[in-house]
């Protein structure tokens, strides 16, 4: 298993939350026309705080189940506690690539998760045949390949490249969400579709230098440890001050990075 390159600090679940706060209407769109519906049993990948277990519950109702799956029980450990309003949800502490068990479901969904694994391919063929026949198969994730200013900030569209290098340096996969469909569809997956949600954020809006720095000082050691950047010239405690100063000054348009979704029907389910 690859190592999470973001781990689980007070800092990084602080940024987690507003991330998914960021997320929570495209993530809603996405799941409602992924067709997660009423009374489903739905595995969460790589679950997280469980904002995406949450979400789904809404969408199951109260005779629906979601099960969230996550390697790391701090993480696990938050999530119980903000779900206890909801009796459908669990967590369970497993790795995406190996946990199975014996009932099947009737969708597995993945938000953020397949871009940090070694074998996206290996784990959506494994979950596939724990699904009922023809059940669905739903990811999200990020395309940060589309992070940038508009016309253009220095300081942010050099954050954005460090961003990207850094994530490839941890051995995750930045851009894996411009190939979501086919990535299902090697996976066995069919009737594949999706779509993907961007979002372009006024040059005085305070969300963008705040996700920018919150993402760089998350991958500060990594950018240190490969020679990418220094400490100094990060200057993470001005980080976010500098950002939204350079955007304003340039009149730049922060775009985030694109969230894609992609889901079909199971292929390889036990038949
Ligand atoms: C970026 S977070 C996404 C959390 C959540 N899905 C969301 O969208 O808010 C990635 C999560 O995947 C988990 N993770 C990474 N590799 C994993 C693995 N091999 N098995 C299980 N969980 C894993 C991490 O612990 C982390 O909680």
């Amino acid at each position: 298993m690859a190592t999470y390159s973001l781990g689980s600090s007070d800092p990084e679940i602080a940024r987690l939350d507003a991330q998914a706060e960021f997320l929570r209407a495209p993530t809603r769109v996405l799941l409602e026309a992924s067709g997660i519906g009423p009374g489903m049993r739905v595995l969460d990948l790589g679950t997280g705080l469980g904002h995406v277990a949450a979400a789904v519950a809404e969408l199951v109702g109260p005779h629906g189940e979601v099960v969230g799956l996550d390697v790391d029980p701090r993480m696990l450990e938050v999530a119980r506690t903000r779900t206890e309003h909801l009796p459908q949800v669990r967590f369970v502490e497993g790795d995406v690539a190996r946990w199975r068990e014996d009932r099947s479901f009737d969708a597995v969904v993945g938000r953020l998760i397949l871009f940090h694994l070694p074998d996206p391919v290996g784990v959506l063929r494994h979950h596939q045949q724990a699904l009922r026949p023809g059940g669905r198969v739903v990811v999200l994730d990020y395309d940060i390949g589309g992070l940038r200013s508009e016309p253009g900030d220095p300081l942010t569209d050099r954050m954005a490249a460090l961003i990207l290098a850094a994530f490839r340096a941890a051995g995750a996969d930045p851009t894996i969400g411009s190939r979501l469909e086919p990535l299902l569809a090697e996976a066995g997956v069919e009737d594949v579709e999706g779509f993907a949600i961007a979002r372009y954020l006024a040059s005085d809006d305070p969300v963008g230098p705040a996700m920018l720095s919150g993402v760089v000082r998350s991958l500060a050691p990594v950018m240190v440890a490969h020679g990418l950047a220094t400490e100094a010239e990060l200057g993470l405690d001005t980080l976010a001050t500098r950002a939204a100063a350079s955007l304003r000054s340039t009149g730049s348009v922060l775009v985030p990075p694109t969230l894609a979704g992609a889901w079909g029907r199971a292929g390889l389910s036990r038949r």
